[in-house]
């Protein structure tokens, strides 16, 4: 082997090894500075806002009481009353009641809610709102000195990519926690399984192939009542300025668990296919694809590839394949198989343990918060979301796109006013071919 693929090499398996407890990605505490964050005493009660009160933000809630008993739901804030009103009744029928204390003056509707729930009086923000606004409340919520729970994605285009970058640095300085809502890098047998990997146990990752498989996501028929914005939101997983498109909002899981086995190692080159095979042409299904297949490559002639797809009525699954240069690794976390074959063998028990990922999240984060040390998932899970980010440029311009030509997108899909009354983007299915970077 020549000096440079070796010296690539290298550096791969020291990325590997570097990334091989991620998932738990734990730092030292910083320096103490300005906005030093008032710690937490193993007694103290700590009050969360919940942000974006719907289906996973109100799971979320009711992970975060369960992990501690020090926990008090104590803000909520969602675009829309009715959204918060009947997240509360879902956690006024759980066994933590005692510690729902999300007084009427501390439920914010209103686009202008997350800043205000962030600066209730909360120690903790759980953020769950469509991914177009999550941006502007991670940035909110790290400037109230919150610790982060943080749903994926992160962002839906390159402007929204930068300010949450900073967000992620800013929570650093103030040393925060910033757990995402990447729910295999908690899964016990995932967690396992990519840290063979990582430690050399299928040899160096040459191939690995991702299919997600899954059904169309409800709707939310349209009310008189309800003015186009209101419509877009609450439709918001099929409009693309809201979601970033399936890519960024759904497949990203997978693209996560590509970027854990290539140890956050950056791809550098995309080429992709999608679109609309038999989405309904109704408002409601927005101008999101149906379909995405995309090549991911690094040097040395590695690839990693996607496929997914969300058609009623046909056959689901949700599976990782890896080749390695000393064995192959497979992973299906929707069945519970994990194995690696080669010489070093090893499937994760059926007897082992498998604790529910989702509360993983919240026992480690209120642990983190108590007693240390601090996690922090800020940089892969950025780059995680870039990987989706980068899959979407290629489908939908039909180009072959750069790790540069992300690094560099500064696109921003938001539309000139954000405001219910306000005009919401026009629905426009992209064609690749032509001249566009969205
Ligand atoms: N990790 C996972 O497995 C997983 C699973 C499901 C969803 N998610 C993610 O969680 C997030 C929420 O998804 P969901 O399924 O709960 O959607 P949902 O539609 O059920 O909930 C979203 C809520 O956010 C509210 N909202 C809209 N705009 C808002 C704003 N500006 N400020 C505050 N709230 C606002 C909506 O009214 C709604 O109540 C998404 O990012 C999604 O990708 C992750």
């Amino acid at each position: 082997m020549s000096g440079q693929p070796q010296r690539l090499a290298d550096r791969r398996v020291f990325l590997s090894r570097a990334m091989a407890a991620v998932g738990a990605v734990v730092v030292a505490p910083l320096a103490r500075t300005a906005h030093a964050v008032t710690p937490v005493g193993s007694n103290d009660v700590i009050k969360v806002a919940l942000i974006g009160c719907g289906g996973r933000g109100t799971g979320a809630a009711m992970q975060a009481l369960q992990a501690d008993p020090g926990v008090q739901m104590w803000a909520m804030a969602d675009a829309f009353p009715d959204c918060i009103e009947s997240s509360l009744a879902e956690l006024n029928k759980g066994p933590h009641t005692a510690r729902v204390q999300v007084a009427p003056e501390r439920r914010f509707s209103g686009f202008d809610g997350a800043t205000r729930a962030c600066q209730s009086g909360v120690q903790v923000a759980i953020l769950a709102a469509p991914p177009f606004f999550r941006p502007q409340h991670l940035a909110a919520a790290v400037e109230a000195n919150l610790h982060v729970f943080c749903e994926k994605p992160m962002f839906v285009d390159g402007h929204g990519a930068s300010q949450v970058i900073e967000a992620v640095k800013n929570a650093r300085t103030r040393s925060l926690n910033m757990v995402s809502g990447f729910c295999w890098r908690r899964s016990a047998p995932e967690r396992e399984t990519f840290r063979r990997i990582a430690d050399g146990a299928i040899g160096e990752v040459v191939a690995m192939h991702s299919d997600y498989l899954s059904s169309p996501l409800g709707v939310q028929v349209r009310k008189p009542e309800w003015s186009d914005m209101e419509f877009q939101i609450r439709n918001w997983q099929h409009m693309v300025w809201l979601s970033g498109d399936f890519v960024m909002e759904q497949a990203v899981h997978s693209l996560d668990k590509i970027n854990w086995a290539f140890g956050n190692e950056p791809p550098m080159r995309c080429t992709a296919v999608g679109g609309r095979a038999v989405r309904e042409d109704i408002p409601e299904r927005g101008d999101v694809y149906d379909h995405y297949a995309v090549v991911y490559e690094w040097p040395n002639d590695r690839r990693a590839t996607l496929m997914w797809r969300q058609y009623p009525n046909c056959f689901n699954e949700n599976v990782d394949t890896l080749m390695g240069t000393r064995g192959r690794a497979f992973v299906n976390g929707w069945n519970g198989t994990h194995r690696l074959t080669g010489p070093a063998a090893w499937h994760y028990p059926a007897s082992a343990p498998k604790p529910d990922m989702y509360q993983t999240e919240h026992d480690e984060l209120f642990k983190a918060i108590r007693s240390g040390p601090r996690i922090d998932d800020g940089d892969w899970m950025v780059q995680s979301c870039r990987l989706g980010l980068m899959g979407r440029m290629a489908a939908y311009t039909g180009q072959a796109v750069t790790w540069k030509d992300v690094l560099e997108n500064r696109e921003n899909l938001s539309p000139p006013l954000v405001a219910m009354d306000a005009a919401p983007p026009v629905a426009s299915i992209r064609r690749p071919g032509k001249k566009a970077t969205a």
